[in-house]
């Protein structure tokens, strides 16, 4: 039931895990795995290692709500080729998320980790507490990094979507244009917090970035704006903690969707949350994830208020 072919990639679940949490060494994918996701995306891999941001760089403001500053910290592609070896021989679906600093840097990062056998290339170019985050934000560099990756690469390339723009559909637009095989929406939230009694922001980077719950309905409102006018799949993520988060980026119009957070709570909320979607399909006679995607929009919105 949970079955889906996502741009040629065929999982058992349309659950991924998203990058940046426990997707930097095989031992933790293969955990993740075994718990029911379809996929793992790896954390971001750049060409040189990088130590990220000091302490403290991740905090949780609301239950279950979290801002970060990690700052891309990651162990280089040259050590990282290694890791996804491993885990291809052990067959885990793995998406490997690429940043550099130019097309080039993109380009030389993801042909490495093609070669190392990744299912397929997500590029995060919209990291908030990164330079990456330029490219996002413009739609003109969005579509040449794209196009440029496609010419080159074989596997799917996925697109994740700065949710910090003005229109996030033309950003999007411009990705599929370019020939992305899919966009994942959204990455995180610019945010700051500051503390009151050291009058200082709390993250050593100052701003960070919002995930978790309370970024969930902003993202179903991306993914439901974004349904409208593409025709390449749409990845869901953002605050995803339930089943019932799962089913309603489906019907907002999602082919999949990245679980990053809630895995603080461990990984059986994978198993969870894959139980309560499989009972959710049979209670309500659907035999397929895929019969709910999008169901959403068949409900007319009103445009207009009436008058009394
Ligand atoms: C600690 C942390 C590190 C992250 N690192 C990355 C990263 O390296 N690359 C990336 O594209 N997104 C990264 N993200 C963003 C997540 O992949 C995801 O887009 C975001 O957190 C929203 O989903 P969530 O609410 O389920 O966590 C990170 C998020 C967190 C919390």
């Amino acid at each position: 039931m949970l079955e889906i072919n996502l741009s040629g990639l065929k999982l058992k679940s349309p659950i991924i895990l998203a990058s940046g949490i426990l997707g930097v060494s095989y031992s933790s994918m293969k955990r993740v795995i075994d718990a029911g996701a379809g996929a793992v995306t790896t954390k971001s891999i750049g060409p040189r290692p990088r130590k990220g941001y000091k302490n403290p760089s991740i905090i949780e403001i609301y239950s279950g709500t979290f801002m970060n500053a990690v700052g891309l910290g990651n162990p280089g592609i040259d050590n990282f080729v290694a890791e996804i070896k491993e885990a291809k021989e052990h067959t885990i679906p793995l998406i490997v998320s690429v940043f550099g600093d130019t097309n080039d840097v993109y380009l030389d990062v993801a042909v490495k980790a093609e070669k190392a056998g990744a299912d397929a290339i997500e590029i995060n170019i919209s990291c908030p507490h990164a330079e990456v985050s330029s490219i996002g934000i413009d739609k003109g560099l969005t579509f040449e990094i794209v196009k440029f990756l496609k010419e080159k690469l074989t596997v799917p390339l996925f697109v994740k979507l700065n949710p910090n723009v003005t229109n996030i559909v033309e950003i999007a637009l411009a990705a599929e244009k370019g020939g992305a095989d899919g966009v994942v929406a959204i990455n995180t939230l610019s945010a700051l917090k500051i503390d009151v009694n050291t009058k200082r922001p709390i993250l050593s980077h100052g701003s960070g970035g919002l995930s978790g719950k309370a970024i969930q309905p902003i993202a179903i409102k991306k993914v439901y704006d974004l349904y409208k006018v593409l025709k390449i799949p749409i990845i869901g993520c953002g605050g995803i903690d339930s089943w019932q988060d799962v089913v309603e980026f489906f019907l907002a119009g999602a082919s999949a969707v990245q679980i990053g957070t809630a895995f603080y709570k461990g990984t059986e909320i994978i198993t969870e949350i894959s139980h309560g979607i499989t009972q959710y399909l049979k209670d309500n006679d659907f035999k397929s994830i895929n019969d709910i995607k999008g169901l959403a929009h068949k409900f007319k919105t009103q445009e207009v208020p009436d008058f009394d």
